[in-house]
């Protein structure tokens, strides 16, 4: 399929059609609060979002560049540096961190919302990058209340991973074992607990007021000198945080920013006015979200769709789809739990089939069979109405496919997904056996030709999770997609 028709395809996804919570809303009897007349039904729920079932790296900057063409704009709204999206168009490859998807759009608006934290030393990496590729970086637009993520809480998060993997404050180490995330080591949390803790925060407006600027980075460098000494017997480590440094650094960014600093909550709610259709892009994704996620072995942000109002100021009732994007198995990168993790030659196949290496960081990712225990637990937080079945064509060749649909809990069987890590860590997966499909589907264009066995996957995790399966793929690029 050529990329015209795949964007033809993507016109079914068009937020302006009908979604299927829209269709459900009008079988639903007008009583209570639903006989308000809606002052503006056409541009009720106009908005769409694309968010990560599993543990991250589902494919999600696939299916936002796809579903971009009929967007108007592509929003990200948490995270970071941490993300890494791949896109691959005509066999090119770009690797997005902090720049959303859609900037491969020549002049889309493509916002960094102020529910993200933002290094700008790597994003100014990335417009250097993408410009010396060719790509128009014109359509950035970052908001001046996102937070700035500072070379001092890169240094932190990395030592809190070296004193947490040693289980103990003291260098002997303690009896508690690697304690450690597996963080990007970006700078996230320290960036967002420096958000909560206010006064020493630095927001990207701030770049542009010198003044406030220099106090607040003053008061900052004083803290860190003493917190990050504290954390570190290593004296070369302990760095004094030279706040002269930081200011000059931070003006500089700022004026490299400038053009592209804005207040994008009036922007975007200026755009749904107007009739505009906004994409939103989740970074991340549910299982790693810090409320609903397996948490301590989180991110530190709301990276489900609950997460879009706060991260952007547009409040949820305008978003009428949400798709789920997930791969046809389970990966997961850092510690934590992951019931159906497979140690084994299997599991290292799933590897090597889907080139599962960190998009940020290089580390191999962790591999298992499908969790739809996991999965129906993600689409329900979300809201999800349809889903994205990525990586499709990597379960090729195998004999049999092994999908969990329940968990055995101290004896218990159950359909729910504990997601405090200590309680998923007692887990055991319940698996149903499917049998494989030996037909390589990488360049499969339509749905109806795909081998019996293939078919009949797909339609089992729609019929486990309960949602339709709108967008199919087999492979990195934009045409090789089946959209339904
Ligand atoms: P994201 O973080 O959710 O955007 O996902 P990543 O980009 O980190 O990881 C997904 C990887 O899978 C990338 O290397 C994509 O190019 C690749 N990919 C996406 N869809 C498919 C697919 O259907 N098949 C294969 N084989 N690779 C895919
Ligand atoms: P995308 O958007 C996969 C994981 C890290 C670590 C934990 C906390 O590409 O899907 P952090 O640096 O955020 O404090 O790390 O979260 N993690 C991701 N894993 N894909 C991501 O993003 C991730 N973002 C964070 O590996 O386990
Ligand atoms: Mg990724």
């Amino acid at each position: 399929m050529d990329r015209r028709s795949i964007g033809e395809c993507a016109t079914r996804l068009d937020p302006r059609a009908p979604s299927a919570r829209t269709k459900l809303t009008k079988k639903l009897p007008a009583q209570g609060l639903s006989t308000v007349p809606n002052p503006n039904p056409s541009r009720h729920a106009s908005c769409t979002a694309v968010i990560g079932l599993q543990w991250g790296d589902e494919g999600k900057g696939k299916v936002v560049d796809i579903l971009a063409r009929s967007h108007d704009a592509v929003v990200r709204y948490n995270g970071g540096a941490n993300a890494g999206h791949s896109v691959v168009v005509k066999g090119e490859r770009y690797a997005l961190h902090l720049m959303p998807s859609g900037i491969l759009f020549p002049g889309k608006p493509a916002v960094i919302g102020n529910g993200v934290v933002v290094c700008p030393e790597t994003l100014l990496k990335e417009i250097d990058g993408l410009r010396a590729r060719g790509v128009d970086t014109s359509g950035l637009v970052v908001s001046d209340r996102a937070h700035v993520v500072l070379p001092y809480h890169k240094a932190e998060d990395a030592l809190r991973e070296q004193m947490l993997s040693r289980g103990s404050m003291s260098d002997a180490g303690g009896a508690g074992g690697d304690l450690s995330i597996g963080t990007t080591k970006r700078g996230i949390g320290p960036a967002y607990a420096e958000k909560v803790q206010r006064a020493t925060a630095i927001r990207v407006g701030d770049l542009l007021r010198p003044d406030a600027l220099r106090s607040k980075l003053d008061l900052a460098c004083a803290l860190k000198a003493r917190t990050l000494g504290a954390l570190t017997n290593d004296a070369a480590l302990a760095v004094a945080w030279d706040a002269d440094a930081q200011f000059r650094s931070c003006v500089a960014w700022g004026e490299r920013l400038r053009p592209h600093i804005a207040d994008t909550v009036y922007m975007l709610h200026d755009m749904e006015r107007a009739g505009k259709t906004i994409l939103f892009e989740g970074a991340n994704a549910t299982l790693l979200d810090v409320d609903h996620g397996t948490y301590p072995y989180v991110t530190s942000s709301s990276t489900c769709a609950l997460g879009i109002g706060a991260g952007t100021g547009i409040p949820p009732q305008k978003i009428g789809r949400i798709l789920g994007v997930m791969k046809a198995y389970s990966t997961r990168v850092g510690a934590g739990p992951f019931p159906t993790e497979l140690k084994d030659d299997t599991g290292a196949r799933i590897r090597e089939r889907g080139r599962e290496y960190g998009t940020t960081t290089g580390r191999p990712r962790r591999c298992g069979w499908l969790d739809l225990v996991a999965v129906r637990y993600s689409a329900m937080i979300n809201g999800a109405t349809g889903l994205a079945l990525m990586l499709f064509d990597v379960l090729s060749g195998f004999d049999e496919l092994k999908v969990c649909t329940k968990y055995r809990v101290r004896g218990e069987i159950t359909d729910r997904f504990p997601p405090d890590a200590h309680d998923l860590s007692v887990a055991q997966p319940v698996y149903e056996t499917l049998p494989g499909f030996g037909e390589e589907i990488a360049s499969c264009t339509d749905r109806a030709a795909l081998p019996a066995n293939a078919a009949r996957y797909v339609a089992f995790v729609e019929e486990q999770i309960g949602l339709p399966v709108d967008v199919l793929s087999v492979g990195p690029d934009r045409a090789q997609t089946m959209i339904s």
